[in-house]
């Protein structure tokens, strides 16, 4: 399984690819007037040629799951990619973590300038909701809605963005446990949450199907983040494609800063664990996202 999860990750990477390539092209489409060189040239080096397109898997998988396969899941993934890839934009910037090194290039604000990375991050963000709302995502305008709806919920004040305020605001604070698992499951898990509830809302699965993607999603999202702050004081620059150890330097409220990284890695361990026993309901269909879910405790497939 662990062979075949990574074939898939890598065939779904490069139909990701051409994807994004394609939204992202010089010419303006439905309704849009110019798209300014600099402005698409910042958002395709924060979009294209890298990342681990996790999210987007697990949107794929997921529809998978419910029998649905091809260009609807996909375009429902590359939306939600925008988001991930704007969220990373902006939490790069000064006025955020202040990095300079972003999947082992220079961040866009220090690639292009501030106010083109603030900028490319806005672009991203509406254009996932321009993707979503296109009929080619789905011929059922309801379900496009439903899409819509639950991403705009996932990446703003009660999502991502929300948690992202937690975030700079908890720097320098001891957190209780209880307190850093809302933020994390707010800055990182709204996004792993919407994408196995979108894989679930663009199949057109039950909404028992769907609320159990959705709990599945969540528990993975808290998994991911766990991993994503051990990364910061197990890897360097070169393994992680981002600066590490700088976690502890800002004073970011983490499991690993709380627990040690001994408990936050056992702690990492019973997630997955909790989120793999999540899928018993379906048996060995589900083997694909249960190997997506234990490559998290792994380094998120390579
Ligand atoms: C990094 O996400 C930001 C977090 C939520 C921890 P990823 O680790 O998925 O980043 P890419 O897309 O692979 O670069
Ligand atoms: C980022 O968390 C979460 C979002 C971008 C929403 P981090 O700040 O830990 O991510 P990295 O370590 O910079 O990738
Ligand atoms: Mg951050
Ligand atoms: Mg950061
Ligand atoms: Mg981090």
């Amino acid at each position: 399984m662990k062979d075949e999860f990574r074939s898939r990750l890598s065939d779904l990477r490069i139909r990701l690819e051409l994807l994004l390539d394609r939204l992202l092209a010089p010419t303006a489409t439905g309704g849009e007037i110019v798209r300014p060189a600099r402005l698409l040239a910042a958002m395709r080096h924060a979009a294209l040629d890298g990342g681990k397109r996790l999210r987007p898997f697990f949107v794929v998988e997921t529809a998978r799951l419910f029998g649905v396969e091809g260009e609807g899941p996909l375009r429902a993934g590359a939306a939600l990619e925008c988001v991930h890839c704007y969220s990373l934009v902006h939490d790069d910037l000064p006025a955020m973590d202040d990095d300079d090194l972003r999947r082992g290039r220079p961040t866009v604000h220090r690639a292009f300038d501030e106010a083109t990375a603030i900028l490319a991050g806005d672009a991203l963000l509406t254009l996932a909701f321009a993707v979503l709302a296109d009929p080619s995502t789905h011929p059922d305008g309801a379900i496009r809605a439903g899409l819509v709806a639950n991403l705009a919920a996932a990446s703003g004040i009660g999502g991502m963005a929300g948690g992202q305020m937690i975030d700079l605001l908890s720097e320098g604070r001891d957190l209780s446990t209880e307190d850093i698992r809302t933020l994390q499951a707010m800055k990182s898990g709204a996004l792993f949450r919407h994408a196995c509830e979108a894989g679930a809302i663009v199949a057109g699965a039950s909404a028992e199907d769907r609320g159990l993607m959705r709990d599945f999603g969540a528990r993975l999202g808290l998994a991911f983040q766990l991993a994503d702050d051990l990364l910061d004081v197990t890897a360097d620059a070169s393994q992680a494609g981002k600066r590490t150890a700088k976690d502890a330097e800002r004073g970011k409220a983490t499991q690993v800063a709380l627990l040690g990284p001994k408990k936050a890695a056992d702690l990492l361990t019973v997630t997955l664990d909790e989120a793999v026993a999540m899928l018993a309901p379906y048996g060995a269909r589900a083997d694909m996202l249960a190997a997506a879910a234990r490559s998290i405790g792994e380094g998120g497939g390579g």
